[in-house]
């Protein structure tokens, strides 16, 4: 058992680095449009003769919670459009789908791309405007399928979106070819119609039908009167036509029209009414090859027999409100690190810095559990040594390797705090906002005393992960604005920093009551609440200094529960070599720091020295470990000069005693003997002698 435990160890940290973020999707197979993941996307979207429209959306992310009802409903309006255009999801926050949403640079969610029919792997696609309502999408969805057409960028199966420009006598010369053609419809109606275009997409599944629209003329305006647009034309197989005007002006109005004046019918749909998915046309399987991320199967770490680190199991306090849970920054550390960050195509420029400073601050002030602190510091080190330009992928990469026995980004756990009552609530976000004030708390409580304290540092930290990183696009432009507003100008004092992020969520929370990414279950209220804190109130007004207290009462390092942390094994070993290996890990911290301080020195930012710990009375590390050493090697001294004596003095009785029995030639012979010989050595001369 405890041979085999170090193994699993190793093996459980390999499949670890993988970060399980799971989330339950926001849509499911009762919608209408096709649920896309790493498995299927190329093979769904590359290669086929159907062009797609796809949201990239984040499950966490309160935009996309409030998009996706508009995406279903969405998804059902171009339901009959699929022969042209499919309509899809896929899940950027799925640790799985990481390398198809870093290939298509999405950087903020939703995302909703729109991708030509038989195009290849590399597209990244066109970019959608997300708007108001379904129609002013599929209005842009029209637009581009049409220049896609022009562009033949369209397939031959698609309907012709295209204005026709013949006579109406003419439609059958051109639709010859179509054998099962029967019926021919030319609907008039103004430039660029929607309507009309709509409609030829909505019909364009039934085989036996040709639609086409035509912009209205003079003539056309003259023979039907201006009022009277949209006008269909039906023209049967010997050219008779007949004309319906200005009953019908929607798209619903004309395909109802159309539809029972030819009496077409479900029986006459030659494509599937379900949305499969599937390619139907020819895939070039060499193209999309590779189009998974290659990453190892995940197994479930939970189910491997990990040992308790003893120093992170130390909090044993009671629960209160507002408990904060360190399982839940973990979980927000690693989705940053693992997840936002390493979706980056490449980081660089201020971004890079960015990324520095935010790490910089994680080391220095994050409560971390020692094997994920030094983990942190890794990633750290590692970032300024490449300080101009970082891949993604790279960094992911980097992430995997840095990961050992004593080097751990934690893998994702079930939330505690954060835990929201459906899985699209809470989550991430309210991870996140914990650390960030985690963060300007414990900089506070723990250099805010020192004179070289930067009382910005922190929140400029936070703000350049929020504005670099955090994928959340709108937060994270709200909250740059908010930044922009009064941030640097109202922090002047280290408390300050604490004040305005308190602040500054109050106003998020405000805004977002009653918003639909609110949790039912946990309302967005003024923090903290009446209950929570009585004394923070004073009638409907919070009270700044009583808040600042409690606020650094919740978020201190000693407050925080590890409950429910993944549980890092250090393998066994026995106390020996526990010990030495604490004194090595001091060490090496010790060495980690100078290099760092060297570091930051070459990178000029000397003014971010290590500050020392206010508790030390200005001792450094080096002093401490020392103190340590010297005190352990006197102890030891002084036990041993006492055992020494001791066993002295049991020696001399016990040889009084004997010399007291013994026969007066063996006690003469004992008393020559040096007083230095041990008692074994004594018994045994004894026994020879006799
Ligand atoms: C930087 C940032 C900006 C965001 N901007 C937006 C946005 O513009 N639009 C949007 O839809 N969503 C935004 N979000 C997400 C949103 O704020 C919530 O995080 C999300 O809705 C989850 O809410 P929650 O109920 O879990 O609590 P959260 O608001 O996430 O709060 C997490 C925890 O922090 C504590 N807390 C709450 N308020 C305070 C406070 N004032 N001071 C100290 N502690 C507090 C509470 O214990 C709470 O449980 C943003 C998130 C972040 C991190
Ligand atoms: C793609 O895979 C996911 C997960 O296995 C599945 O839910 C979805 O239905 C698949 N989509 C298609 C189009 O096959």
């Amino acid at each position: 058992m405890g041979e085999r435990r170090p193994v699993f160890v190793l093996l459980g940290l390999y499949f670890s680095s993988c970060f399980h973020y799971s989330a339950a999707s926001l849509y499911d197979s009762n919608d209408d449009l096709v649920i896309l993941d790493h498995s299927n996307f190329s093979s769904a979207i590359y290669g086929t003769q159907n062009a797609w429209v796809v949201e990239f959306y984040n499950t966490w992310c309160g935009h996309c919670i409030q998009f996706a009802p508009k995406w279903k409903l969405f998804g059902t309006d171009l339901k009959d459009w699929e022969h042209t255009i499919k309509v899809g999801v896929l899940d950027c926050a799925e640790n799985e789908n990481i390398p198809l949403c870093r290939e298509h640079e999405i950087m903020g969610y939703p995302t909703i791309r729109l991708f030509a029919a038989r195009t290849s792997k590399g597209d990244v696609g066109t970019d959608l405007q997300r708007s108001y309502t379904v129609e002013d999408m599929s209005n842009s969805v029209i637009d581009l399928l049409a220049e896609k057409q022009r562009a033949s960028n369209g397939s031959s199966s698609w309907v012709n979106l295209q204005p026709y420009r013949g006579s109406s006598s003419d439609v059958w010369t051109e639709v010859r070819e179509y054998g099962a053609v029967e019926h021919a419809v030319i609907i008039v109606d103004v430039a660029q119609s929607y309507a009309a275009r709509s409609t030829i997409l909505d019909l364009g599944r039934y085989s036996n039908i040709v639609v086409r629209y035509q912009e209205a003329q003079e003539k056309h305006v003259r023979e039907y009167g201006a009022a009277s647009l949209p006008a269909i034309i039906f023209i049967d197989k010997i050219g008779k036509e007949e004309v319906v005007s200005g009953s019908s002006k929607t798209r619903k109005e004309l395909r109802e029209t159309i539809v029972a004046k030819l009496g077409l019918n479900q029986g006459m749909l030659p494509y599937k009414t379900v949305f499969s998915g599937r390619s139907d046309g020819t895939v070039n399987k060499e193209e999309i090859e590779g189009a998974g991320d290659g990453q190892p199967e995940e197994i479930n770490s939970d189910k491997l027999n990990y040992e308790d680190d003893l120093p992170d199991a130390a909090f044993a306090g009671v629960e209160r409100k507002d408990q904060v849970y360190m399982v839940d920054v973990e979980n927000a550390v690693s989705y940053a690190l693992g997840h936002e960050v390493a979706q980056h195509k490449v980081i660089r420029g201020d971004s890079v810095k960015a990324l520095h400073d935010f790490l910089d601050v994680l080391v220095r002030y994050l409560p971390a559990r020692p094997a994920v602190h030094h983990f942190l510091t890794k990633l750290y080190q590692y970032t300024l040594s490449h300080s101009d330009r970082i891949e993604g992928e790279q960094f992911a990469e980097v992430i995997k390797s840095l990961q050992g026995p004593d080097s751990v980004l934690p893998n994702h756990q079930p939330w505690i705090g954060c835990l929201g009552s459906e899985p699209k609530y809470r989550g991430y976000p309210c991870g996140l906002w914990t650390t960030f004030h985690i963060l300007t708390v414990n900089s506070v409580l723990q250099d805010g005393n020192s004179e070289l304290y930067r009382p910005k540092k922190t929140l400029q930290a936070i703000h350049g992960y929020v504005k670099h990183f955090f994928s959340c696009k709108y937060c994270s432009e709200h909250f740059q604005a908010m930044y922009a507003k009064d941030a640097e100008s109202s922090v002047i004092v280290a408390d300050d920093g604490i004040l305005w992020l308190w602040r500054g969520h109050n106003k998020v929370n405000k805004r977002l009551k009653g918003d639909e990414s609110e949790d039912p279950k946990h309302p967005k209220q003024q923090f903290p609440s009446k209950s929570a804190c009585p004394s923070c109130w004073n009638g409907e007004t919070l009270k700044e200094k009583e808040v600042l207290t409690y606020l650094k009462n919740i978020y201190a390092k000693g407050a925080l529960s590890f409950k429910g942390t993944q549980t890092i094994v250090v393998p066994p070993k026995n106390k020996q070599a526990k010990v030495r290996e604490q004194l090595e890990k001091h060490k090496q911290r010790e060495r980690e720091v100078e290099a760092l301080v060297v570091n930051k020195k070459r990178h000029n930012v000397s003014e971010d020295q290590p500050l020392r710990p206010l508790s030390t009375w200005g001792f450094n590390n080096t002093d401490i470990s020392l103190c340590v050493f010297l005190y352990g090697i006197s102890t030891i001294i002084i036990m041993s000069v006492y055992c020494m004596v001791v066993i002295r003095r049991k020696m001399r009785r016990r040889r009084f005693l004997e010399t007291y029995k013994l026969p007066v030639r063996t006690e003469k012979k004992n008393n020559q003997r040096s007083s230095h010989e041990s008692l074994a050595s004594d018994d045994n001369h004894r026994k020879v002698e006799e």
